[in-house]
């Protein structure tokens, strides 16, 4: 198994991809400290994994919340292997001109601030170990613009900046720091976006294949879970500071449809001339 003997604290691990990675780590032997806000869902979610998850409640916005967390799993597992930060939220949505302000905010405590207390803490509890794999959830929308409203845009550039710099310290006590930009995926936040209804993931998945360039293809939480394996198991140990895509190529350019340029016509040289002998 690819994570036996190994323990790990998911944010948001109540729904969607954190929960997705939750039910995959678990499958490679891993056991889990699931961290949301949703606490009923949560310890419902929890209980169903018996003696290999336990469910805590935690607001990431909140920093003694988040460091009670990760001092209750070294608690609980006597170390910390691995830290999924994966808790988010659309945020807010709508012109640059007048996006509310107070919507700004707490768009960016929730997606910014949220990976700080994380990582922040991740690092104190492994530091002693001189080992770990700490990996978050950036987004599409944090590599390009466009892709996202702007302030999940501008929280998911940071998480990437910040993954890019905290692993260029934390190499040197043998911590990765690693995250994923994955695009639209069929789960509750996005089913929510696409169709009006968390729960209505075959609706978004739908939507989503029409839109995918890898011809009907939805991207799926589980995409992003085995990519969340990859990262946070010994099978990445030489990868660090690292923005993984689960995006179907969108990111480097691939489009539904027709690419440019792929019917042969003779070389195309010197404008106006064609063809070897022209
Ligand atoms: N689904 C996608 O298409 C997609 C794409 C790119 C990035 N992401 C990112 O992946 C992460 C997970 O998204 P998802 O699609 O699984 O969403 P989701 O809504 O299904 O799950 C998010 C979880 O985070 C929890 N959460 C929200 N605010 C929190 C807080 N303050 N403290 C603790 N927990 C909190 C929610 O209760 C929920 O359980 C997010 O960071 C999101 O931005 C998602």
């Amino acid at each position: 198994m690819r994570l036996e003997n190994k323990t790990a604290l998911i944010t948001g691990g109540a729904s969607g991809i954190g929960a997705a990675a939750t039910q995959r780590f678990i499958e490679e032997g891993c056991r889990v400290m699931i961290c949301d806000i949703q606490a009923g869902p949560g310890a419902t979610f929890a209980s169903s994994f018996g003696d290999s998850a336990s469910f805590m409640e935690c607001d990431v916005t909140k920093e003694d919340q988040v460091a009670a967390a990760m001092d209750a799993a070294v608690q609980q597992f006597g170390k910390l292997d691995i830290v999924f930060h994966s808790a988010g939220i659309v945020g807010a949505v709508g012109p640059i001109a007048t996006t509310p302000s107070p919507e700004w905010l707490f768009t960016i405590d929730v997606l910014l601030n949220g990976t700080f207390y994380t990582l922040k803490h991740a690092a104190r509890v492994m530091l002693p170990n001189k080992s770990g794999s700490i990996l978050s959830m950036a987004s599409t929308a944090g590599v390009q613009g466009g892709l996202g409203p702007h302030a999940y845009a501008a929280a998911k550039h940071a998480v990437v900046g910040l993954t890019k710099n905290v692993a260029t310290e934390l190499c040197h006590s043998g911590i990765r720091v690693n995250a994923i930009a994955a695009a639209s995926m069929a789960t509750p936040m996005v089913a929510s976006v696409l169709t009006g209804d968390p729960n209505n993931i075959e609706g978004a998945k739908a939507k989503l294949a029409e839109a995918s360039p890898l011809v009907g293809r939805p991207g799926l939480a589980i995409d992003v879970a085995n990519a969340a394996l990859w990262l946070a198991s010994d099978e990445s140990g030489y990868t660090t500071g690292h923005t993984l895509t689960t995006d179907a190529g969108m990111t480097i350019g691939a489009t539904v449809g027709e690419q440019n340029f792929a019917e042969y016509t003779p070389i195309i040289r010197e404008a106006g001339k064609s063809g070897l002998d022209g």
